[in-house]
């Protein structure tokens, strides 16, 4: 199946989500023991609804933020964007009622939005940005995208450079996630390639450097789980 990606990089990234498809949701329960749900609201809390009543969810993958983002706001309407169609297909088995009306599945590229300036309240994106490169591409398209005072709300593992519970999680990190990952998934790569792009990710305060050269007049962070996960909030000028 054909994935709107736009370069290489994200070809090879959607195609790895691609083959995990069937794993992806019990994969993320068992590695994260339940609290990636907790993630997700906490997230959604963050967000602000506006004139436009619209919240863009980008790299919605199988639709959780999507779905927390109807609890939180009943009157949202969510376009969902992700450049892997399996996963959006598989997250469109969850949709239901009202929410299969509110939430559009759009196959897209996060740093080309096929979307005009100015047209969402909020922008979400739950463990996608640390897939993305170069992120000052997808950051310039969110600004873009939100109305004056708007805010992206980003959640994203927090850099696996910074030891956590004496150093506890960064051993589950390198050794027990790749391990239970391949077992479940029969995908050694998947898994090898999550705890390296954790490991590798920059810290909070050089992410939103980069958020505030991309347009964003303000970017800060809340730390959740010991910061093993991390939100990210910027804010668009409002004039
Ligand atoms: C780890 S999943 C997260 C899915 C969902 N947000 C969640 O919380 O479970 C990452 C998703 O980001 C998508 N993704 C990565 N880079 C992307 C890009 N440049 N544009 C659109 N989607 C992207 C992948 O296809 C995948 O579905």
């Amino acid at each position: 199946m054909s994935t709107p990606a736009t370069t290489g990089h994200g070809k090879a990234v959607a195609s790895m989500f691609s083959r995990i498809v069937p794993w992806y949701d019990m994969l993320n329960t068992v590695l994260s023991l339940g609290i990636d749900r907790y993630w997700r609201k906490r997230l959604v809390q963050e967000v602000r609804l506006g004139s436009t009543g619209t919240v863009l969810d980008l790299a919605a993958g199988t639709l959780d933020v999507s779905l927390a983002i109807r609890r939180r706001y009943p009157q949202a309407r969510v376009p969902a964007l992700d450049f892997c169609p399996p996963m959006l297909f598989q997250g469109q088995k969850k949709l239901r009622g009202a929410n299969a009306q509110a939430i559009s599945p759009v196959a897209a590229d996060a740093k080309l939005l096929p979307l005009p300036d100015a047209c969402v309240d909020a922008v979400t994106m739950a463990f996608g940005i640390r897939n993305i490169l170069p992120r000052h591409e997808a950051f310039a398209e969110m600004a873009r995208v939100l109305v004056p005072g708007g805010r992206a709300c980003i959640l994203e593992f927090g850099s696996g450079k910074q030891r956590v519970w004496g150093g506890v999680y960064n051993v589950y990190l390198d050794h027990i996630l790749p391990r239970i990952g391949k077992i479940i998934s029969q995908d050694a790569s998947a898994y090898t390639y999550l705890a390296d792009t954790i490991r590798n990710f920059p810290v909070a305060e050089a992410l939103e450097e980069k958020m505030r050269e991309a347009g964003f007049a303000a970017a800060w962070h809340i730390p959740l789980t010991s910061g093993i996960v991390c939100l990210h909030i910027a804010e668009k000028a409002r004039s």
